[in-house]
This record gives structure tokens, C-alpha cells and sequence, in this order.
């Protein structure tokens, strides 16, 4: 992080607060094609644009919008590192979902399955990662007000939340063998990975594979906010079928399975305001 990445955060709560005193206490950051989420949850919609230190998202499929009601705060849209973003824009709306005092953060994203015994549609509950990326959101000059220097990642996921997601889930999904648990790898992109990466992330011990949400984890655990992840698979990865991977088909999957992630987000969200 920068020196001015705490003035930046600070900026963005301002220019939020002069809209909204709410103060919910969950927040969520939602992957592709999953955006439509944040229709069903109540609160008022503000543009990245109107954000101030915000830049705006450029991918087809990703909106630009922060929504916040009492309950949740909810960032349809995410800065990838392989759009060049730097990782200070990578994390800033996890340190402003913080800053506006979320404690559980709830991420999302769409991933592909590195377990033979995944399926594309699958729910993937993640209990762990693995930081592929070359690099680290906290690195930079330390701000002893953002957390300690050496953030302990020794429960990245939160245990008891992931209890209770698999308590809920079945009563939830169309299929409850549809659930899945399991280790995220995060690579840059943009290039989808080689099969014989694939075998690595295998032997290594994940279960998914993508090009997200590990720098938020680090930033929101850093921070001192609970971390409940899930991953959409929405295709196997490469090398498992004999056949390419194409971004159409990942965008359908998570379509398709938008709905038991609803389903199962919004279980998630009223049992944590209970
Ligand atoms: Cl196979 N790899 C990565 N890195 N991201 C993905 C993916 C695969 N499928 C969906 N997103």
C-alpha cells in the first residue's frame, strides 16, 4: 500500500457519507455475471463515478455500483489486477467497506475447478487460498492504524461462519450436493492457465483456480473483518476435459447459477443480521 492509501479510503467514506449515514455491518463484493445479486437487497445505488478516489471498471459485465442499505453494502463491480489496476485499486473498496463499518465481508467470484470431482454449477464454500499472484496487497510502507505489519492468515476464512453456511446451504440450493468446500489458487490472468499449471495448482493443494478475491482476503483479514468466500465454478479448468476454455461460457455458468447464489447469499446475510 502507499503512504496515501488511508486519504484515499478516507475520501471514499466522505463523498459516501454525504449520501447515506446507514451503517451496515455486512458487506459484499460480487464476481462476474453474479451482480445480479445486489437487485434483491434493499439500499440506495451509488456510481463509482460519484466515489471520490474510485476509478471506474472497464470489463463488459462488471457494473460500477455500490449499494447500501442498513443491512449490507454491496460492490457490484471489481478492479482486476490484470486490467492493470495497481493493487491499492485492487482493495480499496475492501478497506471501504471497512471504513464504513462492515465486520463481515462476504466475497464472490467466478472460478475454475481444479477438483476432478467439481462439477461446472458447483458452490464452492473456500476454507483457505493460496497467493499465486507474485505480489501482496500490504506491501509498502507499513500504517499501523490499517493492522498489524505481519497480518496473521491462520483463519483467512472464517471457521464458525463456514459452519454456519453449510448449516444453511441445503435447505437452500436446488441441489445441496451442489456445495462444495475448498482451497482457492489466484493467479494474475489474463491468460486462463496452462494445463500443466493446473496439475502444479492440483499437487499443490487447490481446488479452484481464478484471478480475484486474494488480495481483498489478505486486505479484509489485515483489517480485522470476518471473511466468508464463494467461489462459482463455472467451467473445469484447463487440461481436465480435452477441450478449450472459452469466457462465454464461463459468463453462462455463473448466469445459471446466479439463482442458488442468491438463494444462498441472501440465507447468509439474514442470518448474520439475526
Ligand atoms: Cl480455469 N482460471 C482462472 N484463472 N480464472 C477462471 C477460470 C480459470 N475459470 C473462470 N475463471
Amino acid at each position: 500500500m502507499r503512504s496515501d492509501f488511508q486519504e484515499r479510503v478516507e475520501k471514499a467514506v466522505k463523498s459516501i457519507r454525504t449520501k447515506t449515514q446507514a451503517k451496515p455491518k455486512v458487506g459484499l463484493i460480487l464476481g462476474s455475471g453474479l451482480s445480479g445479486i445486489s437487485d434483491q437487497l434493499d439500499g440506495i445505488e451509488i456510481p463509482y463515478s460519484d466515489i471520490d478516489g474510485f476509478p471506474e471498471p472497464t470489463v463488459a459485465g462488471h457494473k460500477g455500483i455500490l449499494k447500501i442499505g442498513e443491512e449490507t453494502v454491496t460492490l457490484a463491480g471489481r478492479f482486476h489486477f490484470y486490467e492493470g489496476w495497481t493493487m491499492d485499486e485492487v482493495v480499496l473498496p475492501t478497506a471501504l467497506l471497512h471504513g464504513l463499518g462492515v465486520e463481515t465481508l462476504i466475497v464472490t467470484n467466478a472460478a475454475g475447478a481444479v477438483n476432478k470431482a467439481f462439477a461446472p454449477g458447483n458452490i464452492v464454500l473456500l476454507k483457505d487460498h493460496i497467493n499465486l499472484m507474485g505480489t501482496n496487497p500490504l506491501i509498502g510502507p507499513n500504517d499501523a492504524k490499517m493492522g498489524p505489519r505481519f497480518p496473521d492468515m491462520t483463519y483467512p476464512y472464517d471457521r464458525e461462519l463456514r459452519d454456519m453456511v453449510k448449516r444453511i446451504a441445503p435447505s437452500l440450493l436446488s441441489k445441496p450436493e451442489d456445495l462444495k468446500e475448498g482451497v482457492y489458487a489466484a493467479f494474475t490472468g489474463p491468460s486462463y492457465e496452462t494445463p500443466a499449471e493446473i496439475k502444479m495448482c492440483r499437487i499443490i493443494g487447490a481446488d479452484m483456480v481464478g484471478m480475484s478475491t486474494v488480495p481483498e482476503v489478505i486486505t479484509a483479514n489485515r483489517l480485522g473483518m470476518k471473511v466468508i468466500g464463494i467461489s462459482c465454478a463455472t467451467n473445469m479448468a484447463a487440461g481436465i476435459l480435452d477441450q478449450p476454455l472459452n469466457h462465454e461460457e464461463v459468463v453462462e455458468t455463473g448466469r445459471k447459477v446466479q439463482n442458488d447464489m442468491v438463494k444462498l447469499i441472501m440465507g447468509i446475510v439474514q442470518e448474520l443480521n439475526i
